[in-house]
């Protein structure tokens, strides 16, 4: 019976504001469980916002990592020379000499690559219009009219002009042909 008394007056104490037609609302504390799971839950979020949004630029939000992804992408493409599907730097090498070999650029560079009375050097590390594989693709696409190389653009698909360049930095330089011409230009780094 005491119990009983006991607890209404726990309830009138817990339930001062809340009575509708008579139907009192009861207001328990939660179980100590549920505080520590809820305290939990926000711990959690910090931790999350801090490592998943990326805060403070930790390079771990979405967009961070999408950029790294692309990133990524960027260095595959590269490593095959933004070749079209996806040849690797031996069958481009394979495929640029062949290019090289039958589109005359022997007439202006040589057989080796040497350069000649016309055209530079292609084998030594010195470039006139750099070192890049795109700035290399670049030359042979637009040309140089005014200095004597011509513009293969309208001959060359852009994947052959990807293989020659290949083949160019990965084949010719480096190697040091008979009656090779002086360098010219800046030296890659
Ligand atoms: C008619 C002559 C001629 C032909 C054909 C020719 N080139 Fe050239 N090439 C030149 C000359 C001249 C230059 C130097 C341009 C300059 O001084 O700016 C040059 C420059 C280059 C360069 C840049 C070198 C550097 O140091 O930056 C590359 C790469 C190149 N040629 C590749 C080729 C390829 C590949 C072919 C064949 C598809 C070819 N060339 C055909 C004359 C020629």
């Amino acid at each position: 019976m005491t119990e009983n008394t006991e607890n209404k007056n726990n309830i009138s104490e817990h339930t001062d504001t809340h009575e509708y037609d008579g139907i009192k609302e009861l207001n328990n504390p939660s179980p100590l469980w549920v505080i520590l799971l809820f305290f939990a839950t926000i711990a959690f979020s910090g931790f999350y916002a801090i490592k998943y949004f990326g805060y403070p630029d930790n390079g771990m939000d979405q967009k961070s990592e999408y950029l790294a992804s692309i990133e990524e992408k960027k260095m595959k493409m590269n490593s095959a020379e933004g070749s079209v599907g996806n040849q690797s730097d031996a069958e481009m090498i394979v495929a640029g000499e062949k290019i090289y070999n039958e589109k005359g650029c022997i007439a202006c560079h040589g057989s080796k690559g040497e350069g000649n009375a016309i055209g530079p050097n292609l084998c030594d590390n010195n470039w006139i219009h750099g070192c890049k594989i795109d700035e290399i693709k670049k030359v042979i696409k637009e040309g140089v009219p005014e200095k004597g190389m011509t513009p293969f653009k309208s001959t060359l698909s852009d994947k052959q002009i990807g293989q020659l360049a290949v083949f160019i930095s990965k084949k010719l330089v480096g190697t040091n042909p008979a009656n090779g011409k002086a360098a010219q230009g800046t030296e890659c780094k």
